[in-house]
């Protein structure tokens, strides 16, 4: 592949939000090239989540990459909140007026935007070392980076910061022209990938004394779960059964024997953290993604909030291109965080609803699991706040 010196949008980062981007692109004859740090195989190693709110899976339809999701994909139409030794299902469809989320792993995502993107001949630079951007705050941007111990240089129009939390792109804005918010847990989820049947067809949020479980899938072969642990936790000191062993604890006891259990084919400690960047865009750099956001994974709204970036930025980006109008691009930052925040506001209300905090905290200690124990129950037994939940599970509109 010879490798553009030039094009119309640079994007940083090859993970779900820079490859999206990508397609969408280059369905409208826009330019970009793909300037990845890592190798396609580092990317595709990463697990993380797997529930596509339906705007996200029509995304990715209009993209033209959602073939394999339309036939691998699990939709469902519920989840189960478990608590006090008993499961109660929200009912996502009848509650939403026919909405539901399709389980897909986000790995599965990244591999057929890859796939596509290769297909169509695409420039993607995996491997681009000390990628810097220059320029964007006028009308000449560049990205400089080192490829195979070369130097080289990407002149573009724009740049699409996709890399992630720890990424160059937001790291290049002047400190002075972001405000950042942030909030760490103080706990992690310990999560286990198995080839086992999952315990249930439907999804179980569990909030139990000792912390929070969550029994989720990747097909009817493949589990998922997580469990809350401390952050000093490392993740050898936990076995598959000592894992095992606290899963079926904080499980409603159906569930807890319905268990299949079996070798850990990945196991891991992942952090809870609640950030936002604002704004979104400086000048003719846009960051998108968990470049700009990380949400707490409980109500899974990483992906989905990736992707409602991507869609803001692709409109924008077209609209510049085609209709010579820079309206989409002016409100990019306000529309894609008008969206963020909802989401982050739901992600931190389920966090603070189904984790054991410690005491000092207001919605920790014994008094804290007991008003997360009313609010279970008023949930279990009211229509209108299932309401709310499901509204936002499946996803607000874009
Ligand atoms: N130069 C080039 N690429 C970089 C750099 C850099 N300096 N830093 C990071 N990257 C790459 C990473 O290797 C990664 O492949 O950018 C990509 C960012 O991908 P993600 O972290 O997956 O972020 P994003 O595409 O925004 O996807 C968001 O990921 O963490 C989940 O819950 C989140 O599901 C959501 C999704
Ligand atoms: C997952 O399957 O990894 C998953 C599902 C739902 C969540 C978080 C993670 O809320």
């Amino acid at each position: 592949m010879v490798i553009p010196s030039h094009t119309q949008v640079a994007i940083i980062g090859a993970g779900p939000s820079g490859l999206l981007l990508g397609s969408l692109l280059a369905r409208e004859g826009i330019d970009a090239v793909i300037l990845e740090q890592r190798t396609p195989d580092y990317v595709l190693g990463r697990i993380r989540a797997g529930v596509l709110e339906q705007t996200t899976v029509e995304l990715l339809e209009r993209a033209g990459v959602a073939d394999r999701l339309h036939r691998e994909g699990l939709p469902h139409e519920g989840f189960d909140l478990c608590f006090g030794g008993a499961r109660h299902r929200i009912d996502l469809k009848r509650l939403t007026r026919g909405k539901q989320v399709v389980v897909y792993g986000q790995t599965e995502v990244t591999r057929d935007l890859m796939d596509h993107r290769q297909g169509l001949g695409l420039p993607t630079v995996y491997e681009a070392e000390q990628v810097s951007l220059h320029g964007f705050d006028g009308t000449k941007p560049v990205v400089r980076y080192m490829h195979q111990g070369q130097p080289r240089e990407l002149s573009c129009d724009f740049i699409a910061g996709c890399d992630g939390f720890h990424g160059a792109s937001r790291a290049s804005v002047p400190a002075s022209a972001l405000t950042q918010h942030e909030r760490v847990y103080p706990f992690g989820w310990l999560g286990v990938l198995s080839r086992t049947p999952p315990v249930a067809h439907e999804l179980i949020y569990s909030n139990h004394e000792r912390g929070f479980a969550l029994c989720s899938m990747r097909s009817h072969n493949l589990s998922r779960y997580y469990v809350q642990c401390s952050l000093q936790d490392q993740v050898e000191q936990w076995s598959d059964e000592a894992f095992w062993d606290e899963l079926r604890v904080r499980l409603d006891p159906a569930a807890a024997q319905a268990l299949v259990t079996g070798p850990s084919i990945e196991k891991s400690i992942a952090p809870l953290r609640s950030f936002v960047t604002e704004p979104m865009r400086f000048g003719r750099l846009f960051l998108a993604g968990d470049a700009a956001h990380i949400v707490p994974p409980t109500g899974a709204k990483g992906l989905n909030l990736a992707a409602s970036d991507v869609h803001y930025l692709s409109s924008a980006l077209i609209e510049h291109y085609r209709q010579g109008s820079d309206h989409g691009i002016e409100h990019y930052s306000a529309r894609c965080l008008a969206r963020v925040w909802k989401a982050s506001r739901f992600s931190w209300w389920f966090t603070s609803l189904m984790h054991r905090f410690p005491q000092s905290e207001l919605s920790g200690g014994a008094m804290g699991y007991r008003l997360q124990q009313a609010e279970l129950e008023y949930l279990a037994q009211s229509e209108a706040a299932q309401t709310v939940m499901a509204e936002n599970y499946v996803g607000l509109p874009f």
